[in-house]
């Protein structure tokens, strides 16, 4: 049984073996709880660990590593997802009658409209967005002019919300008769949301600390989700939310997480309903920027370089993958925590990992001309694969650069 509860301070050992799980956890699974507000994180983990019958956290980590299922039901206890439609009704009617209609009215006619709901859990939040956009703005104009990015961490949340069915007596406690029958086909015990409007939906895995965020929003809807971390990570990761948001765009938190929201990057458009703003003149001038908002910056620009990155530790672990690694070598952001010689992408060259040992060795530059790349569909890439060493805090990683070659 764990020692560490919510309500007692957590004894030295107990807390020093917490933070080995949860290194162990973000080294090894690549994700990072390191982040995540202690007293309910530890009372999550602690009901978990009993569950199994594992005598404290050393003895659970070893439990992880013989049972690869086991991260899934951790993963599953520690990420809550209660959720529903509507959910905190007034907010909703406030954001519905003066935040839709005042971000419409100033856009342009053609101008399409981007929507972030982050930590969607199972989509309720998504399907609400959709039922009062398409209101204000009607079908053709919804189904045209919308789109709403839906993300978790949860992939096991974000497959319910792609299948949209839902409990028929919630869909019409939420909605009443009239909406239900417009916005569901109702299958007698659940519904589900029309498919038609269902396609300017996008569900995707994001994962708010450790992904750098969408771009370009108009509204941004995080709801119930960071009070789950640390008011370290809750700062990180609202920088990360005035860096998705267009100039003017709005932000819609939850209760919980207003709080954090009052920075200089936001305004308040209204407290009581938790609804603020993009603060302008933020995105430029200063000639001092705040760290976070450098930090996230930096790492956007990794995310969006125009050659594929792929960052690895001295063991040759993956730490950081670029989009355009992502996309090039269809590897998914699952590649973080995995040797560089496990991935494809280290197929050719055969000898990734030794010229990684080699540029370590030797702290300097190594690159090879010509590397051909075989993609799965049997196509070929040429490559100039550079490695750089990399030296933060006294350690040495690699980038390893993937510059295409002709045509
Ligand atoms: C309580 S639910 C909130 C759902 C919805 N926004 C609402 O207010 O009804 C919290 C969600 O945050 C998600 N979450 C937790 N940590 C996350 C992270 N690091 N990145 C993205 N989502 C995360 C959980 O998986 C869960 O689905």
């Amino acid at each position: 049984m764990a020692e560490a509860r919510a309500d007692v301070p957590v004894a030295p050992e107990a807390d020093h073996d917490l933070e080995a799980l949860l290194e162990y956890l973000r080294d090894v699974r690549a994700f990072d709880f390191t982040g995540y507000e202690r007293a309910d994180l530890v009372r999550r983990i602690d009901r978990h660990i009993e569950k199994v019958g594992a005598d404290g956290y050393g003895a659970y980590t070893s439990v992880l590593e013989a049972n690869p299922g086991e991260f899934a039901e951790l993963f599953d206890t520690i990420l809550v997802d209660v959720t529903g439609f509507l959910r905190d009704n007034e907010a909703w009617e406030f954001v519905a009658s003066e935040i839709l209609p005042a971000m419409v009215a100033e856009r342009g006619p053609l101008e399409p409209i981007r929507v972030w709901s982050a930590g969607t859990a199972s989509g309720e939040e998504a399907y609400s967005l959709a039922v009062l956009l398409t209101e204000l703005l009607g079908e053709e104009q919804f189904r045209t002019m919308v789109k709403i990015y839906a993300t978790d961490a949860d992939e096991a949340a974000l497959v319910e919300a792609r299948h949209a069915r839902y409990p028929t007596d919630r869909v019409l406690k939420a909605f009443g008769q009239e909406r239900t029958h417009r916005f569901f086909e109702i299958e007698g015990a659940t519904s589900v949301f029309r498919q038609d409007l269902r396609r300017s939906l996008v569900f995707g895995r994001h994962d708010l600390v450790q992904h750098p965020p969408i771009s370009r929003i108009d509204l941004l809807v995080c709801r119930n989700t960071l009070m789950y971390f640390t008011a370290d990570v809750q700062r990180q990761v609202l920088t990360n939310f005035s860096l998705a948001l267009a100039g003017g765009g709005y932000l819609f938190m939850g209760r919980s997480e207003a709080m954090a929201a009052h920075t200089n990057q936001f305004e308040v458009v209204d407290p009581n309903n938790r609804v603020y703003r993009r603060a302008t003149g933020e995105a430029g001038g200063s000639s001092h920027p705040d760290p976070g908002r450098a930090e996230a910056m930096i790492r956007a620009a990794f995310e969006e370089a125009p050659v594929a990155q792929v960052v690895v530790d001295p063991a040759g672990v993956v730490i950081a993958v670029n989009r355009r690694a992502r996309t090039t070598f269809g590897i998914g952001q699952d590649a973080v925590g995995q040797p560089l010689g496990d991935l494809p992408v280290s197929r050719r060259p055969p000898e990734i990992q030794s010229l990684v040992d080699e540029v370590l060795a030797a702290r300097r530059p190594l690159s090879v001309r010509d590397v051909v790349w075989m993609s799965p569909s049997g196509g070929q890439e040429h490559f100039e694969v550079a490695l750089l060493p990399l030296a933060s805090d006294g350690e040495l990683g690699v980038v390893v650069n993937y510059t295409p070659i002709g045509g």
